[in-house]
């Protein structure tokens, strides 16, 4: 099966759906981890709407990932109450031991950093998500040794 194929079977499966483009969207990052822009002229095409249209979709939610995320992906709180108690403190340690910003992934696929706004955990914070798991009072120290559980 091709991309194409593996593509226009989620269209198709969504294809009845209200406002159909983003539960496609949604399906294609969950199939695929991400929505490449080889996807977008398919979509387009299979929607009969313009290929700016797709991409204007894709970049306006910040769900949408354009690559492969990287094996674990940590997402670092900076909503109100977690910044309160260090989160961006947090977040530039991050950025400096993975050498990457917000939004990127390590070049080696091992970790990607992302911000998210309150994961409803604000009592518990700085909070964050690593591949799913929720964790809470976070400092450097505890951080570091989450992400490097995870990716063991
Ligand atoms: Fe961080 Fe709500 S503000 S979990």
């Amino acid at each position: 099966m091709t991309l194409a194929d593996r593509v226009r079977a989620v269209i198709d499966a969504h294809r009845g759906d209200r406002g159909a483009l983003l539960p496609i969207l949604h399906g294609l990052q969950e199939e695929f981890g991400h929505v490449s822009q080889e996807m977008v002229p398919i979509i387009a095409h299979e929607l009969n709407i313009s290929r700016a249209d797709v991409h204007g979709v894709i970049t306006f939610y910040h769900d949408f990932r354009p690559e492969p995320a990287g094996r674990t992906v940590v997402k670092l709180c900076r909503a109100e109450a977690c910044q309160s108690v260090g989160a961006e403190k947090l977040v530039r340690h991050a950025q400096q031991v993975y050498g990457i910003k917000l939004g990127q992934t390590t070049p080696d696929g091992s970790i990607t950093l992302e911000q998210v706004f309150c994961l409803g955990n604000c009592a518990l914070g700085p909070a964050a998500q690593i591949n799913g798991r929720m964790h809470g009072k976070l400092d450097e120290h505890r951080l570091d040794e989450l992400i490097l559980e995870a990716e063991t």
